[in-house]
């Protein structure tokens, strides 16, 4: 199969919401929760990335752990649910959120073809590897790059810079798969080769950076790099 996206060294993901389900804490919570786990979620999800950013441009970083629980805190207390063992239960399944159900295939194929990969996240280094493990994938990733070795949250350049520098791969041979369309404008900004994954069919946002290939699940990658 021909590439569309040629001379690529390696490929980079984004972890929650591209290759994690963001929502299968609020999800598997729903037998408590009932018919206010979507908004929960969504409210929570807002909440912890606005947080990344406030208090990246606060100069108050505190690890994505910390954040999370405070966008939950938020999304809890917007939704009138006091409730601490509630609480405990949707943290403890956010460390080991689903992997989509593609993830596996799709990181062994590229793996197979060549190709480093690896996972480049908000995330702290111990919810990254715990969701890998969860997920089983921690034999078909190269790297994990978590913003805590820079003290800052995506989109900051230096947490795109950190691929570069830990891959030995330059940026323009970067392919990196976001479905945050911020995250993707920022990391094509940046000077990545960038694929939107839009699962969420979102509009595109207002900011500068554009994706090259937009696609709807990461099944659709491996066809575009000749896989
Ligand atoms: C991540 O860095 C932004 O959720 C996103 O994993």
């Amino acid at each position: 199969m021909a590439a569309q996206i040629e001379d690529i060294g390696a490929c980079v993901f984004d972890a929650y919401g591209t290759l994690f389900d963001v929502a299968a804490a609020a999800n598997r919570c729903r037998d408590e929760l009932g018919d206010k786990a979507d908004e929960l979620a969504a409210v929570w999800r807002v909440r912890q990335l606005e947080y990344t950013w406030l208090r990246s441009l606060m100069q108050e970083y505190v690890e994505f752990w910390q954040v999370t629980g405070d966008g939950l805190d938020y999304a809890m207390a917007a939704l009138g649910i006091e409730d601490n063992a509630l609480r405990e239960r949707l943290m403890d399944s956010y460390m080991v959120l689903d992997a989509y159900p593609e993830v596996k295939d799709v990181l062994t194929s590229i793996k197979a073809g060549g190709i480093k990969t690896a996972i480049l996240s908000n995330g702290s280094p111990k919810m990254l590897n715990a969701a890998v493990g969860n997920a089983g994938i921690e034999g078909v990733l190269d790297d994990i790059f978590s913003v805590e070795t820079v003290g800052v949250y995506k989109p900051h350049p230096s947490v795109y810079q950190m691929a570069v520098d830990g891959l030995g791969v330059e940026a323009g041979r970067i392919c990196f798969m976001s479905s945050n369309a911020w995250d993707a404008a920022a990391a094509a900004n940046f000077g990545f080769r960038v694929v939107w994954v839009n699962r969420f069919g979102q509009p595109q946002e207002r900011i500068p950076g554009d994706p090259e290939q937009v696609i709807k699940t990461l099944e659709a990658l491996s066809p575009l790099l000749g896989l």
